[in-house]
């Protein structure tokens, strides 16, 4: 038998900046599970799209001329030092994907079917070996729907605005808390109301408010539910 045949995939859904990523990212390595961001995927996409002159003034994109280049976008994952970094075209491009620009044009981009397919596509590659903790939007709905462990993290949009404003000061990054909490509503309102797999708790998830854990709480609890569900599985 193999090994991975007892090991379960975890889909962490939820609404941006509601901290789903570092919950996923500390269970993996807790668990010694892949931890996969499929959020990153989307940024790097909407970067290529940025540097190659496809996201027009008024802000919309050239839908054609991104899908017509698709093939040409190769997105991947290099582990060192216990951080994550995000490749495009073999660069690496975690900082850039992380910062404002980026995040005021990605849901655009991630609404748009042929995108969401080819990444889906290689999002359920990542998922074949088992094993793996994904966050992201959809991952419990359309990535994973048989995924043995879903989680949907949610906050106020207020208490996730703060926490990504303090991520980016510290970060070194220029930004003011309207500017993020703006952000943060308008990709919630365009994520929830795409026609392609829009964001929406799977009706077999467990509900995961966090606005009033501590980090250490949250891990905790998730780790609970983990363990549950292995508890209760083979
Ligand atoms: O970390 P944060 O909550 O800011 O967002 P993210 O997970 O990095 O995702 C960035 C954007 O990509 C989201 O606002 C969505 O528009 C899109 N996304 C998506 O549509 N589907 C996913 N599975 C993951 C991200």
């Amino acid at each position: 038998m193999n090994d991975n045949d007892n090991k379960i995939i975890i889909a962490i859904d939820g609404y941006s900046s509601s901290g789903k990523s570092s919950m996923a990212r500390a269970l993996a390595r807790v668990i010694g599970y892949r931890y996969i961001d499929s959020g990153a995927m989307y940024r790097a996409v909407t970067l290529y799209a940025m540097r190659n002159g496809m996201i027009l003034p008024d802000g919309s994109v050239d839908t054609n001329k991104l899908i017509a280049a698709l093939p040409d976008i190769k997105i991947d994952f290099a582990v060192s030092n216990e951080q994550q970094n995000t490749l495009l075209n073999g660069e690496n491009v975690e900082k850039e994907i992380r910062q404002l620009p980026v995040s005021n044009n990605v849901s655009r981009v991630a609404a748009i079917p042929e995108v969401r397919h080819r990444l889906v596509a290689l999002q359920q590659q990542f998922g074949r070996e088992r094993g793996i903790v994904m966050d992201g939007r959809d991952i419990g709905t359309t990535v994973f729907p048989n995924a043995e462990l879903k989680i949907f993290v949610n906050a106020p949009a207020e208490t996730r605005a703060e926490r990504r404003l303090k991520e980016l000061l510290d970060k070194g990054e220029k930004v003011s808390y309207d500017e993020i909490l703006d952000n943060v509503k308008q990709r919630d309102h365009i994520d929830e109301t795409r026609a392609e797999s829009p964001l929406r708790r799977a009706d077999d998830a467990i509900d995961f408010d966090n606005s009033s854990m501590t980090i250490d709480e949250q891990n905790k609890r998730l780790l609970q539910l983990y363990n549950n569900v292995i508890g209760h599985h083979d």
